[in-house]
């Protein structure tokens, strides 16, 4: 490794590039796929008919709101709603307007990675929701969980919609969970959207659109290694390739150089040789079924109180919470 500019080493993105293109097999982080037009691509991604968790979760709101609001409530005690990458908050707001037409004392208090987004959001729900309070907080899931752990006075329910924990292998599954368990107090909920096993193809095709957006989202972090630190990959030169493994229930994407040839890196100092075929494994989407949350949330210290489907049983909210001792 020569060059490398100290800068650009020192950034996580940074080290992270060098550590998984020099190694065998090589792999790439899906955190790094959302800049600017990656979020902008997983919105398209998200309005596609083909990705049918973002319509399967919306159903499941929709009609079991009145259900989970009460769970949320049927305490009286007033609480503060988090939610972990709250995005634009399309789901939520189903869940808002429950709450405030039952006349439940809570705050909203976003969290997201994106200080844009959330700008955005605060400006939407004070337009379309004006009672709700909102309180957003600017940081990565696992530093705000630390914020959220402050806050205890107050009940909590912590939303993690989207199933956004399948892009995590299931050790770094139960470590978020584990760390989400210590922020909890016996009353608070946990309320997480699982993406369920079902027919194999349907799972590929919510990875593999026609339309080639997917590929574009997946491709793109090749663009912002372009952009970020100087590199010269051709993203032409890769296919984008996804697996689904029934038996584990992982989806994986994965770049596949197409030709034998080499990319530079010039502000990582990093010179990276790819033979035909080789593969660049970007990001895991993992399905689930009953047991396997139930384990998972064993492992963290967490028991299921109840979770709500949509009519294919495509995809599943939990609701979770401390287990008792
Ligand atoms: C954000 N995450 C839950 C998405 C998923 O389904 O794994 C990201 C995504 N990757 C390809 N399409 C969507």
């Amino acid at each position: 490794m020569q060059n490398k500019t100290d800068s650009a080493f020192d950034t996580m993105f940074g080290q992270e590039v060098h550590e998984g293109l020099t190694a065998f097999p090589k792999y790439l982080s899906s955190k790094y796929f959302y800049d600017e037009t990656g979020d902008k691509l997983f919105q398209d991604i998200m309005a596609m008919p083909d990705y049918y968790l973002t319509e399967s979760e919306f159903a499941i709101l929709k009609r079991y709101s009145p259900e989970i609001t009460k769970l949320f409530s049927e305490d009286k005690q007033p609480f503060s709603l988090f939610e972990l990458g709250a995005g634009d908050g399309k789901k939520t707001k189903i869940l808002l307007r429950e709450l405030v037409a039952k006349n439940v004392d809570f705050d909203y208090r976003p969290i997201d990675i994106s200080q844009n987004a959330l700008n955005q959001l605060e400006l939407s729900i004070k337009k379309e929701l004006p009672a709700v309070p909102i309180n957003p907080l600017q940081g990565t899931y696992f530093d705000t969980l630390q914020d959220i752990g402050k806050e205890n006075g107050r009940k909590k329910v912590i939303l993690f919609l989207g199933s956004n924990i399948g892009n995590l292998l299931h050790p770094q599954a139960i470590d978020f969970l584990q760390k989400m368990t210590a922020v909890l107090g016996t009353k608070d909920l946990l309320f997480m959207g699982m993406d369920q096993k079902k027919h194999p193809q349907t799972i590929l095709n919510a990875y593999n659109d026609k339309g080639g957006i997917t590929e574009a989202f997946n491709k793109n972090i090749l663009n912002r290694i372009n952009t970020e630190f100087q590199g010269n990959f051709d993203p032409d030169k890769f296919l984008h390739w996804e697996v689904y493994d029934p038996e584990t229930g992982t989806a994986k994407s994965y770049l596949v150089a197409k030709e034998k040839h080499m990319v530079l890196i010039a502000s990582l100092g990093l010179e990276i040789n790819f033979s035909q075929w080789e593969t660049i494994h970007t990001e895991i989407s993992q399905k689930y079924d009953d047991p396997t949350v139930e384990w998972l949330a064993g492992k963290a210290g967490l028991e299921i109180v109840t979770s709500f489907t949509d009519g294919n049983n495509f995809f599943k909210d939990y609701i979770l919470k401390k287990k008792a001792l």
